[in-house]
């Protein structure tokens, strides 16, 4: 009788064990997926800065802030420009830019905040 109750125990701290390895696992590959949605900055730097930074000016400027009443446009236009590309503008892909990443680049463009980052202040 006494064995029995032991053995249960046991079972159940076993199961208890392996739901939390399983969790674990979960929230891992979570992390995983959400560490490689780069920032908005470090997308700028390492996908645009070398053609549209300041100093560059293979591109034009594309960091100026924008009044809020037009960042449906602006936004979509920036969308359009990424994906298709634009005159000397190459269109880059989501090898290139994931979706998610572009539409936090595209929001901290449109805010300006990406502004000191194109000075190289950043
Ligand atoms: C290989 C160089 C190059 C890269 C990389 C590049 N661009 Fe461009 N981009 C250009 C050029 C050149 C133009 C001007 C196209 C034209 O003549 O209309 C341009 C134009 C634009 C425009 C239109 C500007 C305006 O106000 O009309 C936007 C928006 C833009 N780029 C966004 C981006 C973003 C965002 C990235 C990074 C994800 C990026 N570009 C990466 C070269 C580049």
């Amino acid at each position: 009788m006494h064995n029995t109750t032991i053995e249960k125990s046991t079972l159940g701290q076993r199961l208890a064990a392996l739901s939390l390895a399983a969790l674990s696992t979960v929230l891992a590959t979570a992390t995983l997926a959400a560490d490689r949605a780069r920032e908005p900055a470090e997308v700028y730097r390492q996908v645009c800065a070398h053609c549209h930074n300041l100093d560059k000016a293979v591109g034009p400027q594309i960091t100026m802030p924008f009044p809020e009443a037009a960042w449906e446009a602006r936004g979509d236009y920036i969308h359009t420009t990424v994906r298709e590309g634009r005159a000397a503008m190459p269109s880059l892909r989501n090898a290139k830019i994931s979706d998610t990443e572009l539409e936090g680049l595209i929001d901290a463009l449109l805010r300006g905040e990406l502004a000191d980052t194109a000075a190289g202040k950043e």
